[in-house]
């Protein structure tokens, strides 16, 4: 479980998180939903510390325990950013590196898991999301959406505790990312623990079982998913159609 308390986030005079409080369960996914600029990004980005707030707290498990108000260790940072494998929107393999290698490369040097284990794990991925004739191309020898499969794939090897996820197709086309939601769903009905940011309300109300709506760097929304959808109150039902959904 991953704990986050009264997270705040300012940006010259605009707060992008405003006191945000919220809780996500593990082998479960919580879909991050809300306009554009609401703090969506911010917010994720914070779980693994890609982003300092300037105060609040965040813990996970047992084992980690950070308060923002105070200064952090490197040690302690690292430790924690362990703990997430992250996939943003716009592609970020490793040109130079095959997709065998994309996947290996991080459990090797920071999980420092010996080669022939870290290519056991990468081969034992790609066969389970049918993706082994990809292993030896190079990302340029690869569509858009078997890009952002494998940039997935890379965060699962290193069997981080949660996935995170920013908007990981709204750069596809729709058949491309028709591939990607896939292996999402996939995840999720593995019992996977994924928190993604999507503004795809049908894969949301498919997949998710937490909702938390943020406005404007509030959480107006936190609960089941399917309340969400099924009974939204005027505001977000008035998003929901927005959203043409
Ligand atoms: N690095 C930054 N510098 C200044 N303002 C930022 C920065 N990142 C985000 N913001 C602002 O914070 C607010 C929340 O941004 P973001 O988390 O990216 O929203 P979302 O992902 O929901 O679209 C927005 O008003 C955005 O302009
Ligand atoms: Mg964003």
């Amino acid at each position: 479980m991953i704990r986050i308390n009264n997270l705040v986030q300012q940006y010259n005079d605009k707060l992008a998180l405003d006191h945000v409080s919220a809780t996500f369960p593990e082998h479960q996914t919580t879909a991050i939903l809300g306009p554009s600029g609401s703090g969506k990004s911010t917010l994720l980005r914070a779980l693994n510390l890609l982003e300092m707030p300037s105060k609040g707290t965040l813990k996970i498990g047992n084992d980690t325990a950070i308060d923002f108000g105070q200064p952090l260790t490197m040690p302690q940072i690292l430790a924690t950013r362990q703990q997430f494998g992250m996939v943003f929107q716009e592609k970020a393999l490793f040109t130079h590196l095959t997709v065998r290698k994309n996947l290996t490369e991080g459990p090797i040097k920071v999980k420092k898991m010996s080669i022939k284990h870290a290519n056991l794990t990468a081969d034992r991925l790609l066969q389970q999301f049918d993706m082994t004739d990809l292993a030896e191309r190079y990302p340029y020898q690869l569509s858009g959406g078997q890009q952002q499969r494998v940039a997935i794939l890379r965060a699962l090897a290193m069997q981080p505790k949660y996935l995170l996820l920013d908007e990981p197709t709204s750069a596809l086309d729709p058949e491309l990312e028709a591939q990607v939601l896939r292996i999402l769903r996939d995840l999720a009905s593995q019992k996977t623990s994924m928190i993604i940011v999507t503004h795809n309300m049908q894969f949301a109300k498919r997949v998710a079982d937490q909702v938390l709506f943020l406005e404007a760097g509030q959480i107006t929304y936190a609960g089941a998913a399917r309340e969400f959808f099924e009974a939204p109150k005027p505001r977000i039902q008035n998003f929901l159609s927005a959203m043409q959904f």
